[in-house]
C-alpha cells in the first residue's frame, strides 16, 4: 500500500452473522478453539455492519484503539491475540516495511491505529463483537498486505467472528488439530444462492446481557453433560442437514431445524449449573407466536434462534414477511407514534386476519418488542475506496462524529 506521505489509513466494513447452528463450548480457551462446528447466515450491512479504519504512520509510537469514539485498553488479551496474529502473517507474507522516508509500506513492526463503530447498539446482543473483530482482521490483513483465510486472526477476538469473515451462509468447522490451524470458516453458500430468504431482528431489549458469551460457555463445559452430548453424539448430523436444507432451499426443513438448535442450545444453558437463562417472557411468547403461526398455515413458514440474549432474530421468506410483521405489530403493539418501529427493509403493512388473529389467541402486550430491524443475506467483509470515509485523521485521531 504505498503512499507519497508518512500515513496511510485503509476503512472497511464487515458484517453481523447469527448462528442457525450455534457454537458454543471451548476445547481451547487461548487459541479459542470450539467444541463443535457451527453454521450462520451473514446479514446484510445495509443494516448492520461496523466500519473500522486502520491507520499506520511513522509518527505512531504505540498501537491504539477507540470503539465508538471511546479509548479503549489496547492490552486486552484478545485484541493482542489479533495483533500478533497478523503481524507473525505478516511477516510470513514477507512484508517487511518500506524504509524509504517518504514512501511507507506498512511493515508488521509498524504501529497500527484503530477507529472502529457500529451503526447498531453495541450491547443489543447483536453479535457486535463477531462484527468487530471480523472487521479488525480484515482491516489490519489489508494494511498489512496479508493475504488468505484470516479465520485465525478473527478467531482469536471472538470464536463467532470468524463466520462474519464471508457473505452468504458459512460454517465455522471445528477442526481437530491442537494447534487450530484446521478450525477455519469457509462459504457454505454465496449471499445470492437464496435471494428470497428474509431476516427480522426483534429487539427485546438493548441491555447488556447479565452473563456474557465467554464466562457463559465456561461454566457450561464444566458442568453440563448435555453440552458435551450435544456437541459429540448431534451437531455432526445436524451440520450435513443444515447444509444440505442450504443447498436445496429447503425452508421448512431450515427453518424446524434453526428452531430445535436454538432451544437444544438453550436448553444446554439450563443444565449448566447454576443455570443461565438468556430468554425472558417476551422471548417466550416470540416463541410461541411463531409457531402458533406456523400452525395456522400448515406449514413451517417461520422460525425463530436466540442468541445469549433475549432477542429474536426471525428468518422468512419474502412472501411472508409483511404478514408476519403485521402479526408482531399485533401482539407488541408499539408506542402510539409507531412509525420508528420497523427500521431496516421496507414492507408493505397488511392487515392481520380475524381467523390469524383468532388462532394466535394472544393478548397484545404493548411495547413488549421495541423495534424490528428488517434485512436480509447479505455479502462479507468489504474495502471502503473513499478516503473521506476515514475514521481516523492524519493526526491518528478519530475524527469528530457526526451527531446521531
Ligand atoms: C450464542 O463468539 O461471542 O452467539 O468465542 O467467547 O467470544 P467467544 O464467544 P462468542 O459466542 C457466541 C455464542 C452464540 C452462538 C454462536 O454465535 O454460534
Amino acid at each position: 500500500m504505498p503512499s507519497d506521505e508518512s500515513f496511510v489509513a485503509v476503512t472497511c466494513t464487515a458484517p453481523v452473522n447469527i448462528a442457525v447452528i450455534k457454537y458454543w463450548g471451548k476445547r481451547d480457551e487461548e487459541l479459542i478453539l470450539p467444541l463443535n462446528s457451527s453454521l450462520s447466515v451473514t446479514l446484510h450491512q445495509d443494516q448492520l455492519r461496523t466500519t473500522t479504519t486502520a491507520a499506520i504512520s511513522r509518527d505512531f509510537l504505540e498501537d491504539r484503539i477507540w470503539l465508538n469514539g471511546q479509548e479503549e485498553d489496547v492490552e486486552q488479551p484478545r485484541l493482542q491475540a489479533c495483533l500478533r496474529e497478523i503481524r507473525r502473517l505478516a511477516r510470513k507474507c514477507g512484508s517487511t516495511g518500506d524504509e524509504d522516508q517518504h514512501l511507507l509500506t506498512p511493515g508488521p513492526s509498524d504501529r497500527v491505529h484503530v477507529a472502529s463503530v457500529n451503526n447498531f447498539p453495541t450491547a443489543a446482543g447483536l453479535a457486535s463483537s463477531a462484527a468487530g473483530f471480523a472487521c479488525l482482521a480484515y482491516t489490519l490483513a489489508r494494511i498489512y498486505g496479508v493475504e488468505g483465510d484470516l479465520s485465525e486472526v478473527a478467531r482469536r477476538g471472538s470464536g463467532s467472528a470468524c463466520r462474519s469473515l464471508y457473505g452468504g451462509f458459512v460454517e465455522w468447522q471445528m477442526g481437530q488439530r491442537a494447534d487450530g490451524r484446521d478450525s477455519v470458516a469457509w462459504q457454505v453458500a454465496s449471499e445470492s444462492h437464496w435471494p428470497q430468504l428474509r431476516v427480522l431482528i426483534l429487539v427485546v431489549s438493548a441491555e447488556r446481557k447479565p452473563t456474557g458469551s465467554t464466562v457463559g460457555m465456561q461454566t457450561s463445559v464444566q458442568t453440563s453433560d448435555l453440552l458435551k452430548f450435544r456437541a459429540e453424539a448431534l451437531v455432526p448430523a445436524r451440520m450435513a442437514e443444515m447444509a444440505r436444507c442450504i443447498q436445496e432451499r429447503d425452508f421448512p426443513g431450515f427453518a424446524k431445524l434453526t428452531m430445535q438448535d436454538s432451544n437444544q442450545f438453550h436448553a444446554t444453558c439450563l443444565d449448566t449449573f447454576p443455570p443461565i437463562s438468556y430468554l425472558n417472557d417476551t422471548s417466550q411468547r416470540i416463541m410461541q407466536l411463531v409457531h402458533r403461526f406456523n400452525a395456522h398455515h400448515g406449514q413451517t413458514k417461520v422460525a425463530y434462534t436466540f442468541d445469549a440474549g433475549p432477542n429474536a432474530v426471525i428468518f422468512t421468506l419474502e412472501d411472508t414477511m409483511a404478514e408476519f410483521v403485521a402479526v408482531v405489530r399485533h401482539v407488541f403493539p408499539p408506542e402510539a407514534n409507531g412509525d420508528k418501529f420497523l427500521k431496516g427493509l421496507p414492507v408493505t403493512p397488511v392487515p392481520v386476519s380475524d381467523d390469524l388473529k383468532a388462532t394466535l389467541a394472544m393478548e397484545p402486550v404493548p411495547r413488549g418488542v421495541q423495534y424490528i430491524i428488517a434485512t436480509q443475506v447479505g455479502p462479507g467483509p468489504q474495502v471502503l475506496d473513499d478516503p473521506d470515509v476515514h475514521l481516523l485523521g492524519q493526526d491518528g485521531l478519530p475524527k469528530p462524529r457526526p451527531a446521531a
